[in-house]
């Protein structure tokens, strides 16, 4: 029998799996894992054949093709009016995942703090930990979830080697706003503090709002990684590609563990994206969504759900049970699947302690059919 070491041993199935299984297994609607039920964009998928012909079948660069990476300096000008350059501040990447776990292990020494904001994306806290460091939540609560500066600065000390923020936020739907990035730069500015930006929604965010970049604070930008995701952006998880802007000297730490970890990102796929993006864009990603989202919140308002705030960016809306149901929040998400055939994500599952907010989050980024059949169990209610 082979004895293996205790790897990151006190984590089981995550919930996406579980809730998906659960989803196939009672034939529900699967509004739980972030994922797009609906087809590519055409176009996108014909560059990526297109690639293959063109024999872009090898190893692409280290840091990736620089077509790509120059369409990502276009798209930052353009849609934050910020310069990066596409040599030293841009690294094409599997994904935003993978590019949080690079950043971390790029800054972080055993002993090292990380403040991490709760409910959490649910590779943060593992990334940290599987680089030797430690993560101290601070907890968000709803309605709001919006952050109290003041905690954050109580929290720091001289271990405290990073800050993970999400903006628009998984699983919350909120924003960062100028203010707030303002108040991280007063809290960390005589400090050695390195700040990981996960921007992954940054086409997503509806109602005329904007989405502000940490990279348009420009003190803040030269201590930050700034994680994106073209899965989201063009709705292609599955191909999972993305990048990590930062300033030349975090770049080239990032790039020293990127170089051994994949080397370099899938040919056929960044070919495919740089010429994709020079293609002139029909309508902008967060229209297409928010009629989604507006569909989804028509659709709950005829439920005895309670919508707190509609969600500002993402994929996602938050949504209370307290009229239907007083189970916690994972044995509810199981009744509602089980019983009532959609499936969603306990908001508990995002928080360490599984703090329950009796709130459930559903996934609007789904063909308009889905939604309408999501509706009509919904209606049941
Ligand atoms: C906040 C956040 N960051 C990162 C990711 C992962 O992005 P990728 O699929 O490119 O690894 C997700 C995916 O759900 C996410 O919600």
């Amino acid at each position: 029998m082979l004895q293996l070491p205790e790897k990151y041993s006190n984590v089981g199935t995550t919930i996406f799996t579980v809730m998906s299984a659960l989803a196939q297994k009672y034939s529900a609607i699967n509004l739980s894992q972030g994922f797009p039920d609906f087809g590519v964009d055409p176009n996108l998928g014909n560059l990526l054949l297109e690639a293959s012909e063109q024999g872009f079948n090898q190893y692409a660069p280290m840091a990736g093709l620089l077509s790509l990476r120059q369409e990502i300096a276009r798209h930052l000008f353009e849609s934050q009016n910020v310069q990066v350059n596409a040599d030293t501040e841009i690294t094409i990447t599997p994904g935003a995942t993978y590019a949080i776990y690079t950043a971390f292990a790029a800054v972080l020494q055993p002993g090292d703090e990380v403040i991490v904001f709760e409910p959490a994306y649910d590779s943060y806290i593992p990334n940290i930990e599987m680089n030797g460091a430690k993560a101290i939540t601070i907890t968000l609560s709803a309605p709001s979830f919006s952050i109290d500066w003041n905690q954050v600065k109580d929290r720091i000390n001289t271990k405290t080697k990073a800050i993970i923020l999400t903006t628009p936020h998984n699983p919350t739907g909120t924003i960062l706003s100028q203010q707030d990035w303002d108040l991280l730069a007063e809290i960390v500015r005589d400090t050695q503090i390195v700040i990981l930006s996960d921007e992954v929604y940054e086409q997503l965010v509806y109602d005329g709002k904007k989405h502000i970049s940490i990279l348009r604070h420009p003190e803040l930008r030269l201590r930050s990684f700034v994680l994106y995701s073209f899965g989201k952006a063009l709705h292609i998880t599955g191909w999972k590609v993305g990048y990590c802007i930062a300033s030349p000297t975090l770049t080239e730490a990032f790039r020293k563990i990127h170089q051994f970890l994949s080397f370099s990102v899938n040919t056929p796929a960044q070919y495919a994206l740089s010429k994709y993006l020079q293609l002139p864009l029909h309508q902008p990603v967060s229209v297409f969504m928010q009629k989604k989202r507006d569909l989804f919140l028509s659709i709950l308002k005829d439920t005895p759900f309670t919508i707190y705030e509609p969600s500002a960016g993402s994929y996602f809306q938050l949504a209370g049970y307290d009229q239907i149901s007083s189970l916690p929040e994972h044995e509810f998400a199981v009744w509602l699947t089980k019983h009532y055939g959609v499936a969603t994500i306990p908001l508990s599952a995002f928080y360490r302690d599984k703090k329950e907010n009796k709130l459930i989050r559903f996934c609007f980024a789904k063909k308009e059919e889905t939604l309408r059949s999501a509706a009509i169990q919904l209606q049941k209610l």
